[in-house]
């Protein structure tokens, strides 16, 4: 079992194109260290995020997700932004139903000038999930993946 102490939470970051995308890369860019296990998947837009994508992650073990949105009235598809905030706060309520922490979803508002903000964010969001701990649903993730390596192997 993984003892909270040397847990190295793994997150999912769905990130608009234009704004946290771009953001992240120019933390890089900039040389600003942050956690390593963040896998950025990138969207066109915020609203483009489909609930599925977040309650699939975390059912395969992520311990967190993260959308990473433009700032209200900055949407590059008008609204796109504010269709994510309405879809977040109705996913959270579904997140408990299936049994995850609504604490290791969350959406932000990062530009792409906001490196440093992203950076940050995700020191914070890190430290958070290693106070509440591994996600219980990756043990399952992990028998189910072996499992069906078994069948294709
Ligand atoms: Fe960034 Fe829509 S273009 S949230």
């Amino acid at each position: 079992m993984i003892e909270k102490s040397d847990f190295e939470p793994y997150i999912v970051c769905f990130a608009c194109n234009w704004c946290t995308y771009t953001g992240s890369d120019q933390a890089g860019v900039s040389r600003m260290q942050r956690p390593a296990d963040v896998r950025i998947i990138r969207l066109m837009c915020s609203g483009r995020m489909e609930p599925s994508y977040a309650i699939e992650a975390l059912k395969n073990g992520a311990d967190g997700v993260i959308i990473g949105a433009c700032h209200l009235g900055d949407c590059h598809y008008i609204e796109g932004n504010e269709k994510a905030v309405r879809r977040f706060s109705i996913m959270n309520t579904f997140m408990e139903q299936y049994g995850i922490d609504p604490k290791r979803f969350k959406l932000w508002h990062i530009s792409a000038s906001e490196g440093a903000e992203f950076t940050e964010h995700i020191r914070e969001f890190v430290s958070e999930l290693k106070k509440i701990g591994p996600n219980s649903r990756k043990k399952i993730a992990a028998k189910e993946f072996k499992k069906l390596e078994e069948v294709v192997i």
